[in-house]
């Protein structure tokens, strides 16, 4: 697989195996899109009813012609991505007249662009899709690199296709109106990609100190940079390995505590944000990584300082232990009912693959809940 191309032109930053990253400033926002999108009456919107309300007015702007009746809207949240939203789309799709000629544009956050991004792959076989992501998990991670997916019986991601998009739109102007615990969330995934792939990033970035009062600041070094920087670290990885097969499992690191920690709690009380759940899961995949793979004590220690000063404590007790174990069993990477995770050997260098006894996993667990 070739790697990405970067252009030097400034609104386009990466070619990834045919998908266009753009990153255009508002200015420029509306020439990119319609550069993908042609006619009006053939494309549709899928939006959630926060980005309808605050990120919908931009994209609406550029088309005045725009029919207000193509724009699909479903509640928000992690809840959402499942098959009934998915035959919800589809539905909408077909009874408005969709072909094969059409283009879906997913505008919002990582729930959106993996549900509309499967609907657009499958709806048809596959029609024309485009990501405009308005999180900042979905500009640096989720709308990069192809994976789809919907949630089933409260498993994460258990249907999906791999299929790229046709082009990214990455406007940080939308992270204006992103709530704050959102903001947060984005920035777990920011540091595992630089834990897991990027020694140097990891170090510039560790000691951040991620504090609301300077939320301006802090967009400004994400515009001038941070995104930026994520999306080429993904971007690398996924041209080298597109179907999950080796080094893009590097990215799963915190994931398998992360996802089981993420549904343990859905539903339960209010859903907690993806990120802080892979904050979590990195904290417990780091100690984990102590014991198995060579991580030291001082790298330990920076990571465990960095998401302790960074990130709210999940709370969960001692007896949540058996639900997040049976839910790491349903990990996709998991092996002849072997438990498979990607761990850091030190940052900027992930083993994926490395077999897990439950006992360890338990250790690593135990921790966390005594940090609490
Ligand atoms: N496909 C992948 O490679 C990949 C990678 C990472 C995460 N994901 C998936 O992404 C999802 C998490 O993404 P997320 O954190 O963006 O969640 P999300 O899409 O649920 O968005 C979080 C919240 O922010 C709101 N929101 C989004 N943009 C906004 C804006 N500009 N202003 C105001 N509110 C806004 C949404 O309405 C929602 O309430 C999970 O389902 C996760 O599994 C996928």
């Amino acid at each position: 697989m070739p790697s990405p191309q970067k252009s030097t032109d400034n609104n386009k930053i990466i070619s990834l195996n045919g998908c266009d990253i753009h990153f255009p400033d508002e200015k420029h926002f509306g020439r990119i899109i319609s550069g993908y999108i042609g006619e009006t009456e053939k494309n549709f919107i899928l939006t959630d009813i926060n980005t309808a309300k605050l990120c919908l007015p931009l994209v609406r702007s550029q088309f005045p012609g725009f029919d207000e009746s193509r724009v699909i809207t479903i509640d928000s949240g992690e809840g959402e991505k499942n098959i009934s939203s998915l035959h919800h789309i589809w539905s909408f799709l077909l009874h408005h007249g969709a072909g094969r000629d059409s283009c879906l544009l997913n505008l919002g956050g990582g729930m959106i662009t993996d549900l509309g991004g499967f609907a657009a792959s499958t709806y048809k076989r596959g029609i024309r899709f485009v990501h405009i992501p308005t999180s900042l998990m979905g500009m640096t991670d989720a709308a990069i690199g192809g994976k789809t997916g919907i949630n089933i019986g409260g498993v994460k991601n258990q249907a999906g296709t791999f299929a790229l998009p046709e082009a990214v739109i990455v406007m940080p102007g939308f992270l204006k109106t992103l709530p704050w615990n959102e903001l947060l969330s984005g920035f777990a995934e920011i540091f595992k990609a630089a834990l897991a792939l990027d020694h140097n990033f990891w170090n510039e970035i560790k000691g951040l100190s991620l504090n609301e009062t300077e939320r301006t600041a802090i967009i400004s070094r994400l515009e001038n940079g941070i995104i930026r920087k994520s999306i080429e670290i993904k971007s690398e990885v996924v041209a080298s390995d597109f179907r999950d097969q080796g080094k893009r499992q590097c990215l799963n690191f915190g994931h398998s505590i992360g996802h089981a920690m993420e549904l343990l709690k859905q539903g339960a009380t209010k859903d907690i944000p993806h990120g802080y759940a892979v904050a979590a899961g990195m904290l417990c995949e780091a100690f984990i990584s102590k014991l198995l793979c060579g991580l030291s004590a001082k790298q330990f220690s920076d990571i465990e300082k960095c998401i302790c000063v960074n990130f709210p404590k999940t709370k969960f007790e001692k007896k949540d232990n058996d639900g997040i174990i049976s839910l790491i069993r349903h990990d996709k990477k998991n092996v002849n009912d072997r438990i498979m995770m990607s761990l850091l050997k030190a940052p900027g260098t992930c083993m994926p693959g490395v077999d897990c006894p439950e006992a360890v996993i338990r250790e690593g667990l135990s921790y966390y809940f005594k940090k609490a």
